[in-house]
């Protein structure tokens, strides 16, 4: 069977323990720690910055992904690179189309992976331009600002239309899915050909959190 990650986002954490809610992650299953940042213009809420992510990188080995829901992710992307993202995704709609592959290089050549991240409303067809330069590509499956929101079905042919490309054309790109991702949800994701699976509320709100990451990956 194809292998599945799971990317517990931080943004569902309880902030007054944070190094307690994110230091056994990788024991109970996660292979990455996903970041959300907001910046209150492209999204109409305010998370945080590269500050919370140097203090985070102290207490775990996960593989940082970091989501840029920002309208300038040039400005701030190296930023992330040196307090310890591994992977930057941001978003095709922050940018104008002749930007997006400057970017994509400006990062890898610091090292770093690249995603690039479609809003709901936006066709998986108008980023295929980028899909041979990418090692990420995010499907959003909520409308990007809020964790605990439901998950959108129309995503689900976004995922399928990445992975018939990656196979088609020997793409190496990550399929990665994010928002309203349950045990229920995240099935029809793998389905579909999704490889990592973000997931806030469903994790940080259960009981038992490997449970939940093994059934997440359903196993
Ligand atoms: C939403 C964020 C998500 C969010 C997911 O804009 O990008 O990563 O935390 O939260 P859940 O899993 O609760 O939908
Ligand atoms: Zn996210």
């Amino acid at each position: 069977m194809k292998k599945v990650f799971v990317a517990p986002s931080i943004l569902s954490a309880d902030f007054k323990n944070l190094e307690k809610e994110i230091s056994s992650l990788k024991e109970e299953g996660a292979s990455y720690l996903h970041f959300d940042v907001m910046d209150g213009h492209f999204v109409n809420n305010i998370s945080f910055g590269p500050y919370v992510l140097k203090c985070i990188k102290n207490v775990t080995s996960l593989i940082i992904d970091v989501h840029l829901m920002i309208s300038d992710p040039k400005k701030y992307y190296l930023e992330f690179i040196k307090n310890g993202a591994n992977i930057i995704t941001f978003h095709y709609e922050a940018m104008k189309k002749e930007e997006i592959l400057p970017l994509i290089e400006l990062i890898h050549k610091e090292g770093a992976k690249v995603g690039l991240s479609i809003k709901p409303n936006t066709a998986p067809k108008e980023i295929e331009d980028f899909l041979p330069y990418l090692d990420l590509v995010l499907v959003m499956s909520v409308e990007p600002g809020f964790g605990g929101q439901e998950f959108m079905t129309n995503s689900l042919n976004k995922i399928e239309f990445f992975d018939k490309i990656r196979t088609e054309d020997s793409y190496h790109f990550l399929i990665e899915v994010d928002g309203g991702i349950n045990d229920i949800t995240s099935r029809k994701c793998i389905e579909k050909g999704a490889d990592i699976l973000v997931s806030g509320s469903y994790i940080f709100k259960a009981e038992s959190r490997m449970k939940a990451i093994s059934l997440l990956k359903g196993e």
